[in-house]
């Protein structure tokens, strides 16, 4: 099995820990990098950021000289700091190997500054921190907002300005929401810029980070079988699915207030598209790279209300346990109208896709977990064995599935004879499973995209002017719904989700995989 050391990954995508703009440095090897979660003592700060940093600590990816403060306003020391942080770690890289020593070694390098995120004095106190630390090395500083929007741009502020690297880069991820719409998005974008230059932002979509995803381009542009098939003439549909077995399950304060279109689709499911439809780059350079995602975002039709179904679970009893509906949940308004689901139809109007349905399905509360990419393809015309496939010839065509998650795999669905004497055809799959084809564990999306931002890679972060291409094919039809009061149809806890998917999917002559 061929797999990458952590050294080796390091060199693809021009990644590196050289130079980037406002680096003056000639040997970096020697600099620091600070890396600040800002709402440290938060749900994904200990979920996912400080379990990426470890693991990328863990494979050697981690400059030599690194250092994670934890800031928040909750009271904490370094030691009750790393005491938390420790709980949120785990050996999973390796399990055969006990890492504690590891561990150690990881916590030994985290500090932490309690303080409010507008307070610039309490920021000036962490600069004076993170130099201690740095020991008059050249000093790269990379600050991770991982806190609710409406104070993304106090922190943005204090931190520019009281706690900015003086000599090496600064530079700021920011976790979405970006906006809730167009013209929210562009204020946030507006309010960044006056602090930061755009190539200082790293705006975070880690379905982006997921490798499937990452490995979309790679099916597409290395194997000569794919490309010359992936257009209209080939495809007949694509469908991009995300599905949850859970609800919000008293989470549901920020979710109401964005929804399910805002919280996946918008985001998530047209990153993936955009990757997916997009003209083969000029190189794997990050600014050719984003320039062709948005000529897709741009190239597609803004959605109107008769292109989507929303839904909203309800509670529903199965094998005597009772599940709760969304509007159960305490933190969720009661009467809510705020879709848990939704199904879309989304069209491209460029030569390659015009008239292909793009058809999204997002859902929380659905009977499983899983994130998948399907292709469907054409009949094949005039086909000798239709006689031969039985009477669902749509079910007959052939299917690229690209499994993001859960049990990652890439597997094509084709017609094969059924051994033996007669001449009986049935549907198999070539398959490329994960588990079975490599050893190694797949890393979390949050540890490739950390390790991107550190070394100043940004293919995998979202542009200022693909999100507002995003909003704008969003926007209208999330006002609408909104000023409408559209009420979403119903599904019980744990189903399929609504049927009037399935209606919509029909329109365009399409059965969900
Ligand atoms: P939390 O709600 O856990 O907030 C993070 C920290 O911010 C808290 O620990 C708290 O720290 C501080 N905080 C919370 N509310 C306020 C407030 N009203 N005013 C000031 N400070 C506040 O957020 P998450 O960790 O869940 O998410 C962080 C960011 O990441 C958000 O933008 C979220 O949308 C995004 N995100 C989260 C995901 C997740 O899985 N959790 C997934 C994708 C994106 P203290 O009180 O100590 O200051
Ligand atoms: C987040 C959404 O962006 O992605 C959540 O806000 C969702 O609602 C999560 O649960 C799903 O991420 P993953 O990586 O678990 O599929």
């Amino acid at each position: 099995v061929e797999e990458d050391s952590p050294l080796q990954a390091l060199q693809y995508g021009s990644l590196s820990f050289t130079a980037s703009k406002g680096t003056k440095d000639p040997n970096e090897n020697d600099a620091t990098v600070s890396i600040i979660v800002v709402g440290a003592s938060g749900d994904l700060a200990k979920k996912k950021i400080f379990p990426a940093l470890f693991a990328l600590f863990y494979e050697d990816c981690l400059p030599e000289h690194f250092t994670v403060y934890g800031y928040a306003r909750s009271k904490m020391t370094d030691a009750e700091f790393r005491n938390m942080v420790s709980e949120t770690l785990t050996c999973r890289i390796d399990k055969r190997v006990n890492c504690v020593e590891k561990m150690d070694q990881f916590l030994t390098r985290c500090f932490y500054h309690s303080g409010q995120y507008d307070s610039m004095q309490s920021f000036v106190e962490l600069d004076k921190k993170m130099k201690h630390h740095e020991d008059g090395r050249f000093s790269n500083r990379l600050f991770y907002l991982s806190i609710p929007p409406n104070i993304f741009i106090d922190a943005v502020r204090c931190a520019s300005m009281s706690a900015s690297s003086g000599n090496g880069w600064t530079r700021v991820i920011v976790e979405k929401p970006f906006g809730r719409d167009s013209e929210s998005s562009a204020a946030l974008t507006k309010s960044l810029k006056l602090y930061l230059e755009e190539d200082q932002i790293f705006r975070i979509d880690h379905y982006l980070g997921k490798e499937l995803v990452e490995n979309l381009s790679v099916l597409r542009f290395s194997n000569l079988i794919f490309e010359p098939l992936w257009s209209r003439q080939y495809i007949r549909n694509v469908q991009m699915i995300f599905s949850e077995d859970f609800g919000t399950e008293g989470h549901g304060g920020y979710f109401d207030n964005y929804g399910i279109i805002r919280d996946i689709m918008q985001n998530h499911l047209l990153q993936i598209l955009a990757l997916f439809a997009m003209e083969t780059p000029v190189s794997l350079d990050a600014e050719d790279i984003r320039n062709e995602k948005v000529k897709v975002l741009r190239s597609m039709r803004p959605l109107t209300l008769d292109d989507v179904v929303i839904g909203q679970y309800k509670s529903h009893t199965k094998g005597g346990m009772s599940f709760p509906a969304y509007t159960d949940d305490k933190t969720v308004p009661k009467g809510s109208l705020t879709p848990t689901f939704a199904a879309a139809a989304l069209f491209i109007d460029n030569s390659r896709w015009d008239g292909v349905p793009f058809l999204m399905k997002a859902g929380k509360a659905l009977h499983n977990k899983k994130a998948e990419i399907r292709v469907q393809f054409r009949h094949v015309p005039g086909n000798l064995y239709n006689r031969n496939l039985g009477t669902d010839l749509d079910r007959a065509t052939n299917e690229l599935v690209i499994r993001v998650q859960p049990d990652e795999a890439i597997y094509l669905k084709i017609n094969n004879k059924v051994p033996g004497l007669g001449m009986r055809l049935d549907r198999s799959k070539l398959n490329l499973h994960y588990a079975a084809r490599y050893s190694k564990e797949i890393p979390d999306a949050y540890e490739r995209l950390l390790l991107d931002a550190i070394g100043g890679e940004r293919r995998l972060f979202i542009r200022s002017d693909e999100l507002d291409a995003a909003w704008t094919l969003f926007t209208p039809l999330l006002k609408e719904l909104e000023e409408k009061k559209i009420t979403p149809e119903c599904y019980p806890y744990g189903s399929r989700g609504p049927v009037g998917a399935h209606y919509l999917a029909a329109r365009y002559n399409v059965r969900w995989g």
